[in-house]
């Protein structure tokens, strides 16, 4: 058994604003995300993407085994080939793969097979869970672990500026052949992430959120 080392808790954030007001803050920040559809293709530096993909990085994770790999894809061939195979998937899934209530629930959102934001965002950030240690060892509670990363992930996007789009392309498998994954890897979830396309719109169905007393129990 090795025994546990640990140093002071230094590096410290404090917000110059006490918490009340920094926790609103932040909320005036991240009420205004939304889940964007329409891309414009102005690029994003790659920088701008690996601080992105550093804040997801930073996420809490099962015994801190980090089980994630965030696979960031600009190449506009590599692009094309994923938007051809989810729009494969997707036309199935809008032909009958999904169920009644599911395709009921989507139709408020105007969403359909077609993919184009695929191939005109400037950068795809496919994440994919690790559901063994890349030395083969175990890993804990991947789902939980990388559904946090994500979250940094869309957070850290919308605080530089730019939008993105939590896709599920229903089932995912064609991104670990197309991307030459292996096996120890699972997609997650593929995000567009870019500048929203000059007038674009979104459904106001998405725009409703619960309120606090509908989400929140206090005891
Ligand atoms: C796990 C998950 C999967 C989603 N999958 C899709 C998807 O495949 N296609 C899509 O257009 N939107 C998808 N969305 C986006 C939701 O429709 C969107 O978050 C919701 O309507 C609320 O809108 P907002 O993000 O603008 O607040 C997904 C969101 C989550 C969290």
């Amino acid at each position: 058994m090795t025994t546990p080392r640990f140093v002071p808790l230094t590096d410290v954030h404090r917000p110059s604003a006490p918490p009340e007001e920094a926790a609103l803050a932040f909320y005036e920040v991240m009420r205004r995300r939304r889940t964007v559809r329409e891309f414009s293709s102005r690029p994003v530096s790659r920088t701008t993407i690996e601080r992105l993909v550093a804040t997801a990085g930073s996420a809490p994770s099962g015994a801190n085994k980090q089980p994630w790999r965030f696979v960031c894809v600009s190449d506009p061939q590599t692009k094309r080939a994923i938007r051809e195979a989810a729009e494969a998937e997707e036309r199935a899934f809008y032909a009958g793969r999904a169920n009644a209530e599911w395709l009921a629930d989507l139709e408020p959102l105007g969403t359909d097979a077609d993919k184009a934001f695929l191939e005109v965002a400037p950068w795809l950030i496919v994440v994919f869970k690790l559901v063994r240690a890349d030395d083969g060892g175990q890993v804990y509670y991947p789902t939980e672990s990388v559904g946090l990363a994500a979250g940094l992930l869309l957070a850290a996007a919308h605080h530089a500026g730019l939008a993105t789009l939590t896709h599920t392309p229903s089932p995912m498998a064609f991104l670990s052949e197309v991307l030459q994954r292996p096996d120890n890897e699972r997609p997650f979830l593929l995000v567009p992430v870019g500048y929203p396309a000059e007038g674009c719109r979104v459904p106001v169905a998405a725009l409703r959120r619960k309120p606090l007393d509908e989400i929140m129990v206090v005891r």
